[in-house]
């Protein structure tokens, strides 16, 4: 899928590459109307387990812990270095990248099922909240994320890319970011922080103890482990084997996938005044609040 959206958008100018749809900008290549319309019919089952984050929150290093913890549920975890591997998944795991028959194929796959997501709740098909299927919403200090945008942004041709961060960082703080803007993206997640079937991690937390977050992630989907399951799962999540392993499982974009994988690197782009714009919008946004307060930076 990434490969086709690729050769695509190597075709299109840089103003060709964003659409809008019910207010937020979409990579052409890799969404459309039609299958948001057609989002609504996936059937979702209160054992699916949900991976929420905004763009670059680190998708795919939870992806990889998630997909090895069903592995080990179903006793089905294999010896390669990591489950991520998009050409041998039965479907790409993006909930709103994919075609409009997408869903139906969806609607007919074993359980559990493993969804990724970059949307607002609002955006998601009903039935994810009427059959209470479990959320694990995961979070980064948006200072990171905008950086980790950047250099995404720079590296990969699905999305329009800039001349300098200083014009990254306007589009980033005025809203112009495919799916949306991050702020907007707390603030509207935040109403759902606190219901039982959302379970809220921060990047931050999980890089200073894996160890913890692992357990505390399988512990919230009824997955048991052993010490030895624990310590296996936070090996193959780990940056260095991820990143070794990335040009099986992500192609030639390995490297734009799995760039730094730490926390402050923020602080090599950001001036004074964009860290005061920042911290600004981010009180004004969501100073105070539930998910706020566990991104502390
Ligand atoms: P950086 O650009 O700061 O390095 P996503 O998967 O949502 O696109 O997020 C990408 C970010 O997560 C990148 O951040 C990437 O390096 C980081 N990342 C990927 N795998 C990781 C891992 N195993 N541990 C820590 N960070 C990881």
């Amino acid at each position: 899928i990434v490969d086709k959206a690729i050769a695509a958008a190597n075709k299109l100018d840089r103003d060709e590459l964003l659409f809008s749809y019910k207010g937020i900008l979409y990579p052409v290549t890799l969404c459309s109307p039609e299958v948001f319309r057609a989002m609504e019919s996936l059937e979702a089952r209160s054992d699916d387990i949900i991976l929420a984050g905004y763009p670059k929150s680190g998708t795919n290093w939870l992806g990889q812990i998630l997909s090895d913890l069903v592995a080990i549920s179903e006793k089905k975890i294999q010896n390669k270095e990591s489950s991520m591997n998009d050409e041998e998944l039965e479907e790409f795991p993006y909930l709103e990248i994919g075609d409009t028959g997408k869903y139906e194929r969806m609607n007919k796959l074993p359980s559990r099922r493993i969804v990724f997501t970059h949307l607002l709740p609002e955006n998601l098909p009903r039935s994810i909240f009427k059959n209470k299927a479990k959320i694990l919403l995961l979070i980064r200090n948006p200072k990171d994320v905008a950086t980790s945008f950047y250099h995404f942004s720079n590296g990969m041709s699905t999305l329009p890319s800039y001349e300098t961060w200083d014009d990254f960082f306007i589009a980033f703080m005025t809203k112009r970011m495919p799916w949306g803007c991050y702020f907007e993206y707390l603030s509207k997640w935040n109403k759902y922080a606190a219901d039982e079937n959302v379970m809220t991690i921060t990047y931050e937390e999980l890089k200073e103890n894996p160890v913890l977050g692992v357990k505390n992630i399988a512990a919230f989907f009824g997955i048991s482990l052993t010490e030895k399951e624990l310590q296996t799962v936070v090996e193959r999540s780990s940056f260095q084997s991820m990143k070794k392993n990335s040009q099986k499982t992500h192609g030639t974009f390995g490297n734009v996938f799995f760039r730094k994988g730490g926390v402050s690197d923020w602080k090599n782009l950001f001036n004074e005044d964009q860290n005061e714009k920042m911290d600004k919008a981010f009180e004004e946004h969501v100073g105070g609040t539930k998910l706020g307060t566990k991104l502390k930076y």
